[in-house]
């Protein structure tokens, strides 16, 4: 991919802006009246998360956790660590974690293993974008942005080689 270039645009910032509104919407309502810990996935989770948390109206602290696999850039090798943990106790808390991007599902079975075992209140997932045609694990969030299709996605927080991640929309990498 020595001269990948950036596609389309799939979703530009004011169609994301209002998808994290209807989201954060309907998270607020089904946490009315209690606290909420948002744990962000670093790094390609920030642009989305903040686009949330604009729009959530329950009582919301926020943390960040790193999940790194081993092996080639553009697809996860299975085997994850973490990298930097949470630094907030979620025993018996509302956790929702923020993911940019589910693609074969390995990361985030991990990591919702490895919060599980902290007995939080409740466990949830939202993330921007959801990419089915390639899941190789059971793994559903519970809140999703966008499907889409089997293609390398940057922009609004994703990367590639830790480039793209600035741009303020949704797109693909071409060659
Ligand atoms: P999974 O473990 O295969 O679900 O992969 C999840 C992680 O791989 C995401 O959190 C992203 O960091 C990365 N990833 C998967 N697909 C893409 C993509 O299309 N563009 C950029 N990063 C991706
Ligand atoms: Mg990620």
């Amino acid at each position: 991919m020595a001269h990948e270039t950036v596609g389309k645009i799939l979703y530009d910032y004011d169609q994301i802006t209002a998808r994290a509104k209807e989201l954060a919407e309907e998270i607020s309502k089904k946490y009315e009246g209690e606290e909420l810990i948002v744990i962000g996935t670093l790094k390609g989770s920030v642009m989305w998360m903040s686009e949330l948390l604009k729009y959530l109206t329950v009582d919301t602290a926020i943390d960040f956790i790193r999940a790194s696999s081993y092996g080639s850039s553009t697809t996860s090798s299975g085997v994850v660590k973490i990298s930097m943990d949470t630094e907030m106790n979620l025993y018996h808390k509302n956790v929702l974690v923020v993911e940019d991007i589910v693609d074969t599902g390995t990361t985030l079975t991990y990591l919702l293993k490895k919060l599980q075992d902290r007995n939080p209140k409740s466990l949830e997932v939202c993330t921007m974008l959801d990419k089915p045609s390639r899941r190789t694990t059971g793994f559903q969030a519970d809140y999703i942005g966008f499907e889409v299709d089997d293609l390398f996605i940057i922009g609004f927080g994703l990367d590639f080689d830790q480039k793209f991640r600035n741009l303020p929309y949704i797109s693909y990498l071409q060659d």
